[in-house]
């Protein structure tokens, strides 16, 4: 574990999150998740949207700003109605042009059937491109609606985690944010190629039976260990930032 974890209660700047959650030069793959106390990956209304807080959405945000690509698995884009990304905060964007980003994080869907909602697929010219990494076996129809350089194919029946991520690298994608969901985190992890988890411990009970942030086969061995990198307590929510350790 590092050796400074750093506890604070007061909302942060954007100076001193960006000090907290800072990429380096180097490629990164990070996944960004909220839970409630019990565990829970979504309110009674199977969103994620219900459980958040105005602090979360804070560090949700600057995320995104720091990333390149933002990775998320089709049954998110279905329940969460995704369109594509736009950043709107000033204070976002600007951080985006110092850095020598696009405007707006690419959005790259990952699926397998190919069924993608017509709000996805739709052209926004104000808003990031789209990518989609999909099974060979749908590329040919998603092709023909996207056109060829939106659509890679990562694998026959399924996207693989690796052929994915090296894809992004070979378009320049390097900072890498995937929001989930459960499914797709669950096979990254499989796939050992999620470098850092920050997830956002809200200090609520959702009760009933909802999703957790990972679905997995369960196995003898454990998935993934990660240390912990910062602990800002925040309005009540825990920001955790975790990178990956050795299972
Ligand atoms: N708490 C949080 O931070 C958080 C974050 C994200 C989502 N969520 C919640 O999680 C729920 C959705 O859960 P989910 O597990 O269904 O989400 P998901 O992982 O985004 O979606 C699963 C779907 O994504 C595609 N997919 C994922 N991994 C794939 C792979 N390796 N290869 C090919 N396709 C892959 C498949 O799409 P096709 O079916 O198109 O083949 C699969 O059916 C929603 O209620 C959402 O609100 C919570």
């Amino acid at each position: 574990m590092s050796d400074m974890v750093k506890i604070s209660g007061e909302p942060q700047s954007v100076d001193a999150l960006l000090e907290s959650y800072a990429v380096g030069p180097g490629p990164v793959v990070r996944a960004n998740f909220v839970t409630t106390l019990d565990g829970h990956a979504t309110g009674g209304d199977g969103r994620s949207g219900s459980i958040n807080s105005a602090a979360d959405k804070q560090v949700f945000d600057l995320l995104r700003a720091l990333a390149d690509v933002v990775v998320v698995g089709a049954g998110t884009i279905r329940a969460e109605g995704y369109g594509r990304l736009r950043t709107e905060d000033p204070a976002m964007l600007e951080l985006r042009r110092k850095a020598g980003r696009s405007d707006h994080p690419v959005l790259a869907v990952v699926t397998a059937s190919g069924d993608l909602p017509e709000k996805v697929l739709e052209p926004d010219p104000d808003a990031g491109d789209l990518l989609v990494l999909c099974a060979s076996a749908v590329s040919a129809e998603l092709t023909e609606r996207l056109g060829d350089t939106a659509v890679i194919a990562c694998g026959a029946d399924t996207v693989e985690a690796t052929v994915a991520v090296e894809e992004l690298h070979a378009r320049g994608l390097i900072h890498v944010l995937t929001e989930g969901g459960p499914h797709l985190l669950g096979a990254w992890l499989q796939a050992g190629v999620v470098d850092e988890l920050c997830l956002t411990v809200r200090p609520i009970i959702a009760g009933g039976t909802g999703p957790r942030i990972v679905e997995a086969p369960s196995g003898s061995e454990l998935l993934a260990r990660f240390d912990l990198q910062h602990a800002l307590a925040w309005e009540g929510d825990l920001m955790l930032r975790y990178v990956a350790g050795r299972v």
